[in-house]
């Protein structure tokens, strides 16, 4: 954490050091938002363009990011399961197992706060820094091998033109544009076109079925205060939009872990007590939004529940209990736990209809968005040696 702060001083990054003013490319972006939802913020230092969001998405996808040319962004985040990878935890550089799950990146910029328990994590222009440069665990490996990053980006004739349309002030690709033409695509990563977003929203009332409006009741009924924490248009309680006031931030502690009897909680689950140092922190990570969330398997922090459905039972118990294996132990009984996981009596049938409302959240316009897919060809270098999930 304590390097990523000193690149984030040579980078710029606002709220860490100097911010340096910057005239940028004011090519017109249209948000491809319905009127009800608003914009996420946008950083002073980074407006948004149309060139920078297309130079992001190319760099999204380009494996030459990673020191050997195999790991992408895409790696780890695919767009057909919501930008998730589908393991319990990411394989990064030379087989490098990752310590959390890696989340989904619909509709991120509206998140005040990045990654599951950092609350320094504040911008995606910060956040980039940790794929490329972090070492703890490594994801792209370019730790101490910048100038040779930049040096193969400035090679490839896509970017010639790329980086000075977007940058018009600042043409070659270094530490600042490419944190900020990332940063810009995935602020453009926008998902509310789920059915019940066109139920809610724009009264299609036969958009959802009918079990998806009986999960909708039970999600926001008081026997299951799954709203609490997952509430307001994404369906988590960490939101900032380019209208709102403050930022909502929250983490919680869902019990799905305790100490053992000694007082000690198993490793790489302590969560924002990690950095925070405060021990009622222990535990607790930040919420989820649940949009797409049907296809974003397997679940939690640490990737430790395969199916809803064991996202449900583990509601339904009121905390976690299991008797071997990785995950053992009586997370019900962690004195940590969050006041809101109080157990439920859900039925088999209610936690069906619970998971038709979830399932309802799937936007497959999202998903199939040629604004948010692959543009290079299959034979490119960026991508010849790239491994996918
Ligand atoms: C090796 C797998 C891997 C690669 C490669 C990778 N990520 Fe991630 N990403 C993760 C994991 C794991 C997390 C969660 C980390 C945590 O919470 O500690 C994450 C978190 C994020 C987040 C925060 C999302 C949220 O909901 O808070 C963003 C944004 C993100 N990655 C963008 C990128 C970008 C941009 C790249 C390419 C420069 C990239 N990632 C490359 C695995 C990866
Ligand atoms: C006290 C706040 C709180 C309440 C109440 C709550 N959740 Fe959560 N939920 C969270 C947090 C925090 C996580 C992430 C926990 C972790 O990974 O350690 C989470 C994770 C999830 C996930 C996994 C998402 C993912 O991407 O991994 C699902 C699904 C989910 N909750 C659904 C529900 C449902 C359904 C209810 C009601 C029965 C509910 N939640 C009640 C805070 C809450």
């Amino acid at each position: 954490m304590r390097r990523l702060a000193r690149w984030a001083g040579r980078i710029g990054v606002a709220g860490l050091a100097l911010a340096t003013p910057l005239t940028l490319a004011a090519e017109p972006y249209a948000w491809p938002i319905p009127d009800w939802m608003p914009a996420p913020p946008v950083p002073d230092d980074n407006p948004m363009s149309a060139a920078k969001v297309e130079l992001g998405r190319h760099l999204f996808y380009d494996a030459r990011l990673s020191a050997d040319g195999t790991v992408a962004c895409v790696s780890c985040h695919v767009q057909d399961r919501a930008f998730t990878d589908g393991r319990a935890v990411p394989i990064g550089i030379n087989g490098t197992p990752g310590i959390r799950n890696a989340p989904g990146l619909a509709n991120v910029g509206y998140l005040p706060r990045l990654t599951w328990a950092n609350p320094h994590m504040t911008s995606l222009e910060f956040q980039a820094l940790m794929p490329l440069f972090g070492d703890n665990p490594d994801e792209m490996g370019n730790n101490g091998q910048e100038a040779a990053l930049f040096a193969r980006l400035a090679a490839d004739p896509y970017y010639q033109t790329a980086f000075p349309a977007a940058f018009p002030d600042r043409p070659a690709p270094d530490l600042f544009t490419v944190t900020r033409a990332l940063a810009a695509f995935q602020r453009s990563l926008i998902s509310v076109n789920s059915p019940y977003d066109r139920f809610k929203y724009a009264g299609e009332d036969d958009a959802l079925s009918e079990a998806a409006k009986r999960g909708e009741q039970l999600f926001f009924d008081h026997r299951f205060e799954c709203y609490h924490c997952h509430s307001g248009i994404h369906f988590t309680d960490n939101l900032q939009t380019s209208r709102s006031a403050f930022a909502e931030t929250g983490f919680h502690n869902t019990g799905l872990y305790n100490t053992d009897g000694a007082g000690a909680y198993p490793a790489d689950n302590t969560g924002l007590m990690e950095l925070t140092g405060d021990p009622a922190d222990m535990g607790k990570f930040r919420t989820p939004s649940l949009r797409n969330v049907a296809l974003t398997a397997p679940y939690f922090h640490d990737g430790s529940a395969e199916t809803l459905a064991d996202v449900l039972d583990h509601y339904r118990a009121g905390g976690r209990r299991i008797a071997t294996g990785p995950h053992a132990g009586n997370g019900a009984q962690s004195p940590l736990r969050d006041g809101m996981i109080i157990g439920n009596t859900a039925t088999e049938a209610e936690a069906a209809d619970i998971i038709a409302f979830l399932e309802s959240l799937t936007d497959d316009s999202f998903l199939t968005n040629p604004a948010y897919a692959d543009p290079w060809p299959a034979d490119h270098p960026a991508v010849a040696d790239r491994i996918l999930p």
